[in-house]
């Protein structure tokens, strides 16, 4: 296995582009990664793309082979990878996979979603088959649903209470007006996020993730090419990935992702490192009680200990573990194919001393991705280095 690394990040502004189309914001995404890496595009060797659900929402399918087309790419391979809202960061781990293994020189991993051209109930319809389509969405559980009752549950075994699932989005908010790509501009307060509607009890407006457009890339290199191109390399020194049953009703717990636990093990192993070592975070806040879940499972706190945590301050900026300093799905949007990448390109700017506007965490030198789809069903997991 040859190592890898991320030479060149870039992505497009989260939120509403009606004036942007599923190949322009790839294409936007995408040359900024190129340049970013001072890459010519006759480099590339191969493209893995992660889109959810492409052909509910734009009625576009076969999108990879739009996008190398678009770009200019052909005649490279151009690989599709779907895994609900993991998409991005199962393709990353696809791309990670076709380097490490000698198979590909230099891979570009895309992620992009368009979900701003339907009507919501559409979406969350869409949304709502990365679960059980016959057992739980037929039924009219959607993923807000779906996670108030893990929110529920949790609240019972823990005394998680709707306050402390508050503070995740006031953290995240207050993330993302100090990141000039995220969806939301402006910093929220607790009052604002209690008093918000209801979507599913006790999961509130401000504890959803919003419905967004948008795209990220990463561009992957051998780590002994990897200066070629860039000053300012990133090693990825762990890939993981795991998954686990469709339905919550098949499972023994609601208030823990066995898939997120095994990732995490997998991951720790691979890197050689504790959750104690990692310098900042992007986990997969979906909705307010998905962030508190993942920082117990990943290992930051013990279970059940999540939500006191985030309220006592202990995962922002400057604290014990800074988790979502992008401003996390919450607030900087959740274009689900885009996400998992967007993580990366993240934790590529931490880990390079770039991140912006206040939100740059001081000496970061080890970061990690954790990307979710569907309910937990399947989960990804990186863990990033500044090379030396
Ligand atoms: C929560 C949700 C239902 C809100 O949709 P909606 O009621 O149709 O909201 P609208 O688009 O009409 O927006 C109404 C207002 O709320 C804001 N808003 C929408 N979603 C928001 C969110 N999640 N957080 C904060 N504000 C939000 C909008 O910006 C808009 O503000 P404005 O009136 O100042 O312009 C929708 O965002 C949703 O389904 N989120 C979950 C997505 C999901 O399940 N993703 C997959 C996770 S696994």
């Amino acid at each position: 296995m040859r190592k890898v690394a991320i030479i060149g990040v870039g992505m497009t502004e989260f939120g509403e582009h009606w004036d942007k189309s599923f190949r322009d914001l790839t294409a936007e995404a995408g040359v900024r990664a190129m340049e970013d890496a001072n890459l010519a595009g006759t480099k590339i060797d191969a493209l893995y793309g992660g889109t959810m659900a492409a052909g509910r929402l734009i009625g576009q399918e076969h999108i990879t082979a739009l996008i190398a087309d678009h770009m200019g790419l052909n005649p490279i391979p151009a690989t599709r990878v779907e895994a609900a809202c993991a998409s991005g960061g199962v393709a990353l781990r696809q791309g990670y996979m076709a380097v490490a293994s000698g198979i590909h020189d230099i891979v570009v991993v895309g992620g992009a979603e368009k979900m701003t051209d339907v009507p919501v109930n559409d979406a969350a319809a869409a949304l709502g088959g990365a679960g059980d389509q016959e057992w739980e969405l037929f039924l009219g559980a959607t993923f807000p649903a779906l996670y108030a009752l893990m929110a529920r549950r949790h609240m019972v075994e823990y005394g998680t209470t709707e306050e402390q699932m508050a503070a995740v989005a006031v953290k995240n908010h207050l993330n993302a007006s100090m990141n000039k790509y995220a969806h939301f501009q402006s910093k929220v307060s607790i009052e604002t996020v209690m008093k918000s509607k209801v979507v599913s009890d006790p999961l509130k407006l401000f504890d959803c993730s919003p419905i967004s457009d948008g795209a990220a890339a990463v561009i992957l290199a051998p780590l002994e090419m990897a200066r070629q191109f860039t000053d300012t390399p990133v090693e990825i020194l762990a890939s993981a990935q795991a998954s686990d049953t469709l339905a919550l009703s098949s499972r023994k717990s609601l208030t823990e992702l066995r898939a997120t636990k095994v990732a995490a093990r997998k991951a720790f192993e691979q890197a050689k490192l504790a959750p104690a070592d990692i310098d900042a975070c992007e986990v997969h806040d979906c909705f307010t009680i998905a962030e508190i879940m993942a920082v117990e499972d990943i290992g930051f706190f013990p279970k059940g200990a999540g939500g006191k945590a985030t309220a006592e301050g202990e995962t922002a900026i400057g604290a014990k573990i800074p988790i979502n300093t992008s401003g996390g799905l919450k607030g900087c949007g959740h274009p689900v194919g885009a996400t998992g990448v967007k993580q990366a390109v993240e934790i590529a700017w931490q880990l390079r001393g770039e991140a912006e506007n206040g939100r740059q965490v001081k000496g970061a030198e080890i970061g990690m991705t954790h990307n979710v789809g569907g309910s937990g069903a399947t989960c990804v997991i990186h863990v990033m280095k500044r090379a030396d």
